[in-house]
């Protein structure tokens, strides 16, 4: 599929103006860069029916919203519900992939959401950009699919080669093109306004950002797949009808985690461009995560840092994993509850058809950090 057929059908050089319309109108100085787009996941936004087009009072409300974004919120109002959808599967997803880690991908408050830990450009920041960036194409590519926004269908994306010829192509698949395209506008938007010195730390942490960012999008775009349902006579398959659809985010989150695992330590080079730290390594693709900064010590609780530390965090006595005692109590010892533990126990098939459980309730060691 092609990547770069570059334009929001119709929409692309009025955005563009209004971006440097915004640019040149904002000045940008009283940037608050806790406040992000990411708090549209824990404020509720109104639905679309809810107010009227054109009064925009949605996008003034909204808090978080750079400039650009602003301006995006007001020509495409009907999409806000889907990025803060969006945001909110990619925190979610964020905190399932880092449950058994130091840091946890907990949020703080409404706001800044993360909290100061992501104006650090590590690894773990990285990763937060991917996976929300990759939220807002999962919920946009299949709000298009569902009808629910104006500027946008079903996929039109081109039949696979690859396809069996007597397969159909055309059922009503996810947008992911117009997903990818439209998060790439509005999420990045807030990056490109910024207008920090070439080769500048604050330059080096845009660069960072915008590269995590596609990485999150092409995540979702090339995860993507064919699906197919069958017809015909009683189910005997004869005829199939294809379409292109969305992989479970959580194969998404998957595989943007070993991303992270292998994610590429960067610097800014003279050049004012992000180059390897250590170029014995390969040089990061778009589908790659980069940082510039070393991680914070989560262990402890840190105002600066934002860390949260990992008192009062469970863990797991016998394992050698990151979940385990050891390692996430980071040798402060932990301390030993008994806790019951309610379960469905002794489950009998009935005929026919269901199955009768009993509630068992254990007493189990439960370990906790000190
Ligand atoms: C944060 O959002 C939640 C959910 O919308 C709300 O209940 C809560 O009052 C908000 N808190 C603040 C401090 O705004
Ligand atoms: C918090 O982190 C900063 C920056 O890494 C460090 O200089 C400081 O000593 C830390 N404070 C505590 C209380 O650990
Ligand atoms: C994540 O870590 C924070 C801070 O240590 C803790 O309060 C929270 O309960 C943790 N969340 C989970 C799901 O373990
Ligand atoms: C603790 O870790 C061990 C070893 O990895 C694992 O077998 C066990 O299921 C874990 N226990 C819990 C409660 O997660």
């Amino acid at each position: 599929m092609d990547m770069d057929g570059g334009s929001l059908p119709g929409q692309r050089s009025g955005l563009q103006t209004l971006l440097v319309v915004a640019l040149i109108t904002c000045g940008c100085q009283l940037w608050v860069d806790a406040n992000s787009w990411w708090s549209l996941a824990m404020n509720p936004i109104q639905r679309p029916e809810m107010y009227i087009i054109g009064a925009q009072p949605l996008c003034s409300q909204l808090s978080g919203l750079s400039q650009g974004q602003r301006k995006l919120c007001q020509l495409y109002q009907d999409h806000m519900v889907y990025i803060g959808e969006g945001a909110k599967t990619g925190i979610k997803e964020c905190q399932y992939q880092f449950r058994q880690r130091r840091w946890n991908c907990s949020t703080v408050d409404n706001t800044s959401v993360f909290g100061r830990v992501m104006h650090i450009g590590s690894r773990e920041t990285a990763f937060t950009y991917a996976v929300s960036a990759a939220g807002v194409v999962n919920a946009i590519s299949r709000a298009c699919r569902e009808g629910e926004l104006s500027t946008c269908g079903c996929s039109r994306a081109a039949r696979p080669r690859d396809l069996q010829r007597d397969w159909l192509w055309g059922g009503c698949g996810d947008n992911v093109n117009y997903g990818y395209r439209f998060a790439r506008e509005f999420v990045d938007a807030r990056e490109r306004e910024k207008n920090h010195p070439r080769g500048s730390e604050e330059h080096a942490r845009t660069l960072m950002n915008l590269q995590n960012n596609e990485a999150g999008r092409q995540a979702v775009y090339n995860l993507a797949n064919v699906a197919c349902k069958c017809h015909g006579v009683s189910g005997s398959c004869s005829l199939k009808t294809c379409w292109l659809q969305l992989a479970d985010f959580r194969r998404v989150g998957e595989f943007l985690k070993e991303k992270y695992d292998s994610a590429a330590a960067m610097r800014i080079g003279r050049k004012g461009k992000l180059e390897l730290v250590n170029n014995r390594f390969n040089a990061p693709t778009p589908e790659d995560l980069v940082y510039i900064d070393p991680s914070p010590d989560y262990c402890v609780r840190n105002e600066t840092t934002g860390s949260l530390g990992t008192q009062g965090r469970l863990c797991n006595k016998t394992s050698e994993g990151m979940d385990g005692c050891e390692l996430m109590c980071c040798g402060r010892g932990y301390d030993q509850f008994k806790t019951y533990q309610h379960e469905r126990c002794h489950c009998k098939f009935h005929w026919c058809c269901y199955v009768k459980c009993k509630r068992c309730t254990a007493l189990v060691d439960q370990f906790v950090c000190k």
